[in-house]
């Protein structure tokens, strides 16, 4: 058994989650910041990957929620880079970082797991966290992480605003990076809502991705 896992993402209209740069920029609208505000709300848990928290430094609380009410912060973090003044190891919420079993790096405040060789092991990582009473997960990238949930088959929903804009760079960030698959994975549109300036689609996997 594992959590019901959505993944969520921001893209331009020619398809980067952020500018060559790698740092975030606003590509939400203000009816889609809504929109995702009230997503982490209903989660049980946020994960971002290690290259997310070193570009953005993102926060991933609601804000006007407890540290009891807030989602658990999940970091997936092979190698240990996550620096101590990172905003996700403030007291807003609680925090898990996940790291390869050869890392031996703890950090103030925080629960460590270390599940995985090279990599951190993503399937075991969704058993450990169904048994602790995760139910839905909400993966908020970026690339490789998003690459890796899918390649795992562990995608349940697929959710994307496209805001429009063009950022271009053919080494910005995509919604799934990684070394890509050699067949498509195939997915079903099942709803589609404009947000302001932009367009929600959501996707389900076909079959078994
Ligand atoms: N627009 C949006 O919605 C949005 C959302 C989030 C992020 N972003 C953007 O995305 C970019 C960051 O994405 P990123 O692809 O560089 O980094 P990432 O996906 O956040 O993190 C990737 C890192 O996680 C670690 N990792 C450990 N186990 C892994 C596994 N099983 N699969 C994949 N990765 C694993 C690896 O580092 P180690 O080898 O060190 O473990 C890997 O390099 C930034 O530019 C950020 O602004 C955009």
């Amino acid at each position: 058994m594992r959590p019901f896992v959505t993944v969520n993402c921001a893209m331009t209209a020619d398809g980067k989650i952020a500018s060559v740069l790698r740092k975030q920029m606003r590509i939400s609208s203000p009816e889609d910041l809504a929109r995702v505000k009230e997503m982490r709300k209903n989660s049980d848990a946020i994960l971002v990957g290690i290259g997310t928290v070193l570009s953005d430094d993102p926060h991933l609380t609601v804000k006007g929620l407890t540290p009891e009410e807030n989602p658990l912060r999940i970091v997936i973090d092979g190698r240990g880079r996550l620096p101590e003044i990172s905003r996700v190891l403030d007291d807003l919420a609680k925090t898990l970082i996940v790291t390869c079993e050869d890392c031996s790096k703890t950090w103030k405040g925080a629960e460590v797991l270390r599940i995985g060789k090279n990599k951190v092991d993503l399937s075991g990582l969704m058993k450990n966290l169904y048994e602790r009473g995760i139910r839905t997960l909400m993966v908020e990238g970026g690339g490789e992480i998003i690459s890796s949930f899918f390649e795992n088959n562990l995608v349940d929903r697929y959710c994307v605003f496209v805001g429009s804009m063009i950022i271009g760079g053919r080494t910005a960030p995509t919604p799934a990076d990684g070394d890509g698959f050699t067949q498509p994975l195939d997915l079903k549109l099942v709803d589609h809502k404009v947000l302001g300036n932009g367009i929600l689609l959501t996707y389900e996997p076909v079959n078994d991705l």
